[in-house]
């Protein structure tokens, strides 16, 4: 049985005041959590925040992004080093979000760096992958999301995929309201489990699937019921407690 995972993407939003509001409420709405692991991701400088707020809860955090540069202390202006985010108490973070793949142009040499940072300092890595519109367009979206995989399987071998999480982040779905339907999300995720279980099909039996791009309450539960769907990756909805508790009721509830 694979665990279920629900996570929130906060993006670049909010404030001091309202990062601690939405940590406080989330507390109280999620405060028996059985059959679900929640996580937060805030921006880096609200992880204090969140360590501070859910000491005594069973929600968990960590970061939307990790230095590459190696694990040490150097001169890498504006970087958040992996040690610096297990000394904050985060326990996953994400990588390759789509959107820094295309506003960062963030190298698949750079993203393998990011996970193996991330392993040596026991952060669980949440890999995004998905394609483009032009991509599912031209019947291309299985190459680009197997070409995404094998960035890593190449670099790192498939043993890291034991200790990740892989997002399914179709691009064109991302903070659009366009949610793919929970069949082309089936079909995907039971792709990417087959291209893992490929190279090893006990990791691939066992790696968490999430699924991104305008999931909602109302389209949550629908998702959630599919055979290869232990998840979600929530942006813009988890921005707002009613809707981010209610997704994962939704996952509790299949
Ligand atoms: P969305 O974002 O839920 O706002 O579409 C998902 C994500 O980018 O992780």
């Amino acid at each position: 049985m694979r665990r279920s995972l629900v996570v929130g993407n906060w993006k670049m939003n909010g404030s001091k005041a309202t990062a601690v509001s939405l940590l406080t409420g989330l507390k109280a709405r999620l405060a028996e959590l059985n059959a679900v692991d929640v996580c937060v991701c805030p921006p880096f400088l609200y992880l204090s925040d969140a360590n501070a707020q859910l000491a005594d809860s069973a929600i968990r955090f960590g970061a939307q992004d990790v230095s590459g540069n190696g694990q040490d202390n150097g001169a890498y202006t504006g970087e958040v080093s992996a040690a610096m985010l297990s000394d904050a108490g985060c326990e996953f973070a994400i990588v390759g979000h789509s959107e820094r793949r295309e506003y960062f142009a963030e190298s698949a040499d750079l993203l393998a760096k990011k996970v193996e940072c991330l392993l040596a300092e026991k952060i669980t890595p949440i890999l995004c992958v998905g394609e483009k519109l032009d991509d599912r367009e031209s019947g291309l979206e299985q190459q680009i999301v197997e070409g995404q995989l094998h960035e890593i399987v190449d670099r790192l071998g498939v043993q890291v995929f034991s200790q990740m999480v892989v997002a399914y982040e179709p691009v064109w779905a991302i903070g659009t309201g366009k949610t793919a339907t929970p069949e082309q999300a089936q079909q995907m995720h039971a792709f990417i489990r087959g291209v893992v279980s490929k190279l090893d099909p006990v990791i691939a039996d066992k790696l968490p699937l999430l699924y991104g791009g305008s999931v909602k309450p109302d389209n949550a539960k629908d998702l959630f019921a599919m055979q290869d769907i232990d998840g979600a990756l929530v942006g813009g909805a988890c921005l707002d407690v009613d809707s981010f508790s209610l997704i994962i009721k939704a996952k509790e509830s299949v």
